[in-house]
């Protein structure tokens, strides 16, 4: 019989910190249905306290899924509270709660003399109240982590101390976090065997690891922690998170199945959903995956050079170590055509992972027959572009409902703009440098706004002259950034959707966070 490891899947909570990664609820709703098809153990939904859409979201994912959801918490009373509050609806649910152990940690964010005044006095005072934050969760359900931030660097002497202290209040499950990627295999595999040694309650409780990949170690160091005991690993899909990004839950999974002759250990991730659930997150945070990327990328399973492209003909084992339909990649498809019908949609977009109401699949497939119109050849690709939109302007105020644009070598691009906004329709016309900034200068007449566009990409979703354009868009208020997504055959009015989407994030996010005080995630 081999162990099993524990996926525990933060795309939701880590992956989000991304920079630029920002998802509307009903983004991260379907996306937590994606990850509970996928089959993954803990969805850590959010961080609670942090702010009235994150309670929303937990919340409301918990309801969504059955598989076991986390809420992130401080070691603090009111975190701990709110994590509970967002999730006591849940059959079962985990509260995980962190404090920074390393010096650096404890010289830099715990450095008010109120958390003591020298080294071992903050030392104390964090196990303390690491302890009692443990002890507090507890009081709430059964299932608590507790996560000594940036352990990579923490002194082994204390990291065993408070491992063992968080045991014994009552954790379950015990978090390593490699939090800024700092640690090298080997070092990293060893630091969870001396915890094994120095604990002496160590199999009270799940040794988890959670490593980041400042310096491309995250899978390698997460592996290594599982030669060496750990149970859990902590990840997310396509590796997003903070700064380089998380370890990849594809790549731990499949390292994992693909060498079964190496490893006493066994994942209950159903592989076959790995590619949708990619295809999801990329689609919906905007963060494209690297063509060479592992499991994942579109070259993962392309064979270029004529020798490779010869042996795979004779035996695909020749250059391939899994096979793509392990992982869910299909040959891109032409799957629907101008007359099929709504039935045929509806199991195209099942099969591709979404799961879309009545409603929702009588919208999209209107909007497909005009894109089957527009183009010969409608891909999966297409549809995921055309559902993903639907999911994500579900919530939102304002629709663009016309566009006109004018332009030519010698005239000055003007752009006309009809929007529905609160159930009114607003029109206005603009004049730009170009026919995009046109759009996005008549829309600010339409909605009253003007915000700096921080970042604007558009790329092409599938091939050939017809193919769909997807408009990424960033634009900046204060210190804040809200990001929008549009796709079409035409790139201008792409990327007009993309910037209303953007403004739609900000009208809901703006003034939500206003109402909140500011806690900073970790
Ligand atoms: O990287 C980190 O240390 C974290 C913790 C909250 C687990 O994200
Ligand atoms: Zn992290």
């Amino acid at each position: 019989m081999k162990d099993k490891i524990v996926i525990f899947d933060t795309t939701l909570r880590d992956g989000e910190q991304a920079p630029g990664a920002s998802l509307n609820m009903t983004e991260k709703i379907e996306i937590a249905k994606q990850l509970n098809r996928l089959n993954v153990d803990v969805i850590e939904a959010g961080f609670p306290v942090s702010s009235k859409v994150q309670f929303d979201s937990v919340q409301r994912i918990a309801d969504a899924v059955d598989t076991v959801v986390a809420g992130l918490a401080r070691t603090v009373d009111k975190d701990i509270i709110a994590a509970n509050d967002a999730l006591k609806h849940a059959e079962t649910f985990r509260i995980h709660t962190f404090a920074g152990t390393s010096d650096i940690h404890m010289l830099g964010k715990f450095g008010s003399d109120r958390y003591g005044k020298t080294l071992t006095e903050k030392r104390n005072n964090i196990l303390q109240m690491s302890c009692d934050a443990v002890a507090l969760a507890k009081t709430f359900t059964d299932d608590v982590e507790f996560s000594p931030e940036d352990a990579g660097r923490t002194d082994i002497g204390y990291l065993s101390e408070i491992v063992e202290a968080v045991i014994a209040a009552g954790a379950t499950t015990v978090n390593i976090p490699d939090t800024t990627g700092y640690t090298m295999p080997l070092e990293f595999g060893q630091k969870i065997s001396a915890l094994k040694e120095r604990v002496s309650n160590i199999d009270q409780a799940v040794i988890s690891v959670h490593c980041h990949n400042d310096l491309g170690l995250a899978v390698a160091n997460s592996l290594s922690a599982v030669t060496n005991g750990a149970r859990q690993v902590e990840c997310t899909i396509n590796g997003i998170g903070e700064r380089a990004g998380n370890a990849s839950l594809e790549e731990i999974a499949m390292a994992i199945a693909v060498r079964e002759d190496l490893w006493d250990v066994e994942t209950d991730i159903n592989t076959s959903e790995i590619f949708n659930a990619s295809r999801m997150v990329s689609s919906f945070t905007g963060m494209i995956v690297q063509p060479n990327k592992a499991i994942v990328g579109e070259n993962a399973f392309a064979h270029e050079s004529g020798i490779h492209q010869d042996g795979m003909l004779k035996d695909n084992k020749t250059y391939e170590i899994m096979s793509p339909e392990q992982v869910g990649v299909t040959a891109s498809k032409i799957v629907l055509g101008r007359h099929s019908g709504r039935h045929g949609l509806a199991s195209r977009l099942i099969a591709l992972g979404f799961s879309p109401s009545e409603e929702e699949l009588n919208t999209v497939y209107q909007k497909f027959l005009d894109l089957a119109d527009k183009k010969k050849e409608v891909f999966d690709d297409d549809l995921r572009m055309l559902m993903g939109e639907e999911v994500s302007i579900k919530d939102y105020s304002h629709h663009l409902d016309y566009l006109h644009v004018n332009l030519g070598t010698t005239t000055i691009p003007t752009a006309t703009v009809r929007i529905k906004t609160d159930g009114k329709m607003v029109e206005e016309s603009a004049t730009g440098d170009g026919p995009v900034d046109a759009c996005f200068n008549a829309i600010d007449r339409a909605l009253n706004s003007k915000f700096h566009i921080e970042s604007y990409q558009v790329r092409s979703v599938t091939v050939g002259r017809s193919a769909q354009g997807e408009a990424h868009l960033k634009l900046k208020s204060g210190d804040k950034s809200f990001s929008g997504r549009g796709v079409s055959t035409d790139i201008v009015e792409a990327s007009a959707k993309a910037y209303i989407q953007a403004i739609n994030e900000y009208s809901i996010q703006g003034e939500v966070n206003e109402l909140l005080e500011a806690v900073t995630a970790p």
